[in-house]
């Protein structure tokens, strides 16, 4: 087999995401988070678009973040834990990539695949960060599909969204794994 990269394969073949409240500072900085936002961004993209943008989140910004859920929440009136639980996420995260779908709506490649590239970039983020040795997850949350929201906190424009929030930082724990698909039913064949 040419070019096999057993390392990779094998980085593949194990990753799995981290539980937010597990994820602890130190987060990575400088060059670490350059390298993650790097490899992170080489992502399939038709047409070259680029379409998505990254806001990096720190720490005392979540936190001020986690007050403008619960008085958005508040607003809405919604349940006292549904509100809770989105500003929890702000609070316990330690570093926050926010990947923003940016479709070009005039570019004649279609909006449905420029979205699905920034979903690449969410993963691929995540994937860079643990194979760096930091722990990783991507979250999204009621806040990050309320337009009003992401508009003010993000300067999410109409026609955009949130594709993920990334969150970054170090394992607290070995991470636990959940079973993961049975190829025997979601893979079928086409021979002929
Ligand atoms: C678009 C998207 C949004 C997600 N939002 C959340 C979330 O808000 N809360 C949560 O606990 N998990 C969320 N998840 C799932 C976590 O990323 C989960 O830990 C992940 O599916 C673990 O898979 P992995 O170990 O293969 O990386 C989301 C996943 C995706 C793809």
């Amino acid at each position: 087999m040419p070019n096999r990269n057993p390392a990779a394969l094998d980085f593949l073949l194990t990753r799995r995401s981290r539980p937010l409240k597990a994820i602890v500072a130190p987060v990575p900085e400088g060059e670490a988070l350059t390298e993650i936002l790097t490899a992170g961004v080489r992502v399939p993209d038709h047409g070259k678009l680029e379409p998505w943008r990254i806001i990096v989140i720190e720490k005392p910004a979540l936190d001020r973040l986690a007050k403008a859920v619960v008085a958005r929440g508040e607003a809405k009136g919604l349940e006292e834990w549904k509100v809770r639980g989105a500003s929890e996420v702000y609070t316990e995260g330690q570093l926050c990539l926010c990947v923003i779908s940016a479709p070009n709506r005039e570019a004649k490649h279609p909006v449905s695949e420029q979205i699905q590239s920034a979903s690449n970039v969410c993963l691929s983020l995540v994937n860079a960060a643990l194979a760096a040795g930091w722990a990783a997850t991507w979250m999204s949350g009621w806040p990050s599909h309320d337009a009003e929201f992401v508009a003010e906190a993000f300067g999410v424009h109409p026609g955009e969204s949130v594709a993920g929030l990334v969150f970054l930082g170090s394992d607290s724990s070995e991470p636990p794994d959940r079973p993961r698909p049975d190829l025997a039913k979601i893979v079928s064949w086409m021979k002929a």
